[in-house]
């Protein structure tokens, strides 16, 4: 069994077929599959996500999304093979095949460049410990925006639009400058992220989530901003960032996404931030482990010498990336 990429539409039809029930997020089984189809079709999707399985006659076995992520580990710039959605059909489960598809991505990723696999196990960390991967901390905090009685800040804020990508990923970029382990966040994968949010949004039920996204403008650019869900998980600020280091903005923001309708309950998200990023304006509660554990294993080859990450104690990866 070779691993290739299901670009063949009755392949991939079996596995939206097979996957739909687990992660079919409230979609019916047709917006399941524009869903998946329009991913791959942004500017960073058609580049950097495939749909890989191992495939024997006309069946597919066991099947993967792979992402291709350009990051920076430690000041050097390298590439992370993303790892999403394994699924072993049921009648084939327990006969190792989940771990040799994993094994022929890893290969395959090394040949492309990546130094690191990463993964969100919603399945526990022992099952991929024993696939050589190693648990990595991550915790969410809850932030709660208090009432303000002078209502929402004087801040020139507005909805964001895609003109404002390059901005929002330069902001971006000044976190990942400081961190041991980040993306390299460009406009694309911004983009990326934010249309997988809003297309299930759009693509499901009426009312059952929402994104939205706002900047803070200083000259005309965006010096700050906020992507907002709400959904059934809640509501988590997915990505933030502001240009000045107090995170004031940030704060500003989230006191005119939380009044711009005061009757809604939202003024709790659940949030990750980098380290020293606290807007002033908000509360927030003690550190939880973020529900999805990201597990990384280190792919070494001839030239990298030894692990940069072992695991990396404060990754930078915020919730719009979490695949
Ligand atoms: C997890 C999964 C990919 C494993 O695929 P597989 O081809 O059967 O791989 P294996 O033969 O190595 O798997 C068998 C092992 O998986 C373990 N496993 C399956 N589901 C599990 C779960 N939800 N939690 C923990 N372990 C699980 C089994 O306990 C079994 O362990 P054993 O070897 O000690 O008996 C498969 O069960 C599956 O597709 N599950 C549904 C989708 C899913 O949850 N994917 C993981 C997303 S992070």
């Amino acid at each position: 069994m070779e691993l290739i990429e299901l670009a063949d539409s009755s392949l991939l039809e079996q596995v939206l077929d097979d996957t739909y029930g687990l992660w079919g997020d409230g979609l019916s089984r047709k917006a399941y599959g524009l869903w998946n189809l329009a991913q791959m079709k942004t500017r960073w999707g058609k580049e950097n996500l495939a749909r890989v399985g191992l495939v024997e006659g006309d069946r597919v076995m066991v099947s993967a999304k792979r992402y291709l992520f350009d990051a920076v580990i430690a000041g050097h710039p390298t590439r992370v093979l993303g790892i999403g959605a394994v699924f072993t059909p049921e009648s084939r489960r327990g006969q190792g095949l989940a771990p040799r598809l994993v094994e022929a991505m890893i290969a395959d990723g090394k040949a492309r460049g990546c130094t690191v696999a990463l993964l969100f196990s919603e399945i526990g960390a022992a099952y991929y410990t024993r696939l050589g991967f190693t648990a990595v901390p991550r915790q969410m905090v809850t932030i709660d925006v208090p009432h303000t009685r002078r209502g929402a800040p004087a801040t020139m804020v507005r909805a964001a639009d895609p003109l404002d990508f390059p901005e929002i990923a330069a902001v971006s970029m000044t976190y990942a400058m400081k961190a041991s382990f980040a993306l390299n966040r460009t406009p694309d994968l911004i983009e990326f992220g934010i249309m997988r949010r809003r297309l299930r949004a759009g693509l499901g039920p009426a009312g059952l989530r929402q994104v939205e996204i706002y900047v803070a403008e200083e000259g005309y650019r965006a010096a700050a901003f906020i992507v907002v869900s709400r959904g059934p998980e809640g509501v988590v600020l997915e990505d933030c960032g502001d240009r000045d280091p107090s995170g004031a903005r940030i704060g500003a923001l989230l006191e005119a996404y939380v009044e711009r309708d005061p009757s809604q309950a939202d003024r709790t998200l659940r949030a990750w931030l980098p380290d020293g990023l606290h807007p002033p304006q908000v509360r927030f509660s003690a550190p939880f482990d973020a529900p999805e554990i990201m597990m990384v294993r280190h792919l070494p080859t001839d030239a990298s010498g030894p692990p940069l990450i072992s695991p990396a104690p404060h990754p930078t990866w915020w919730p719009l990336d979490v695949f």
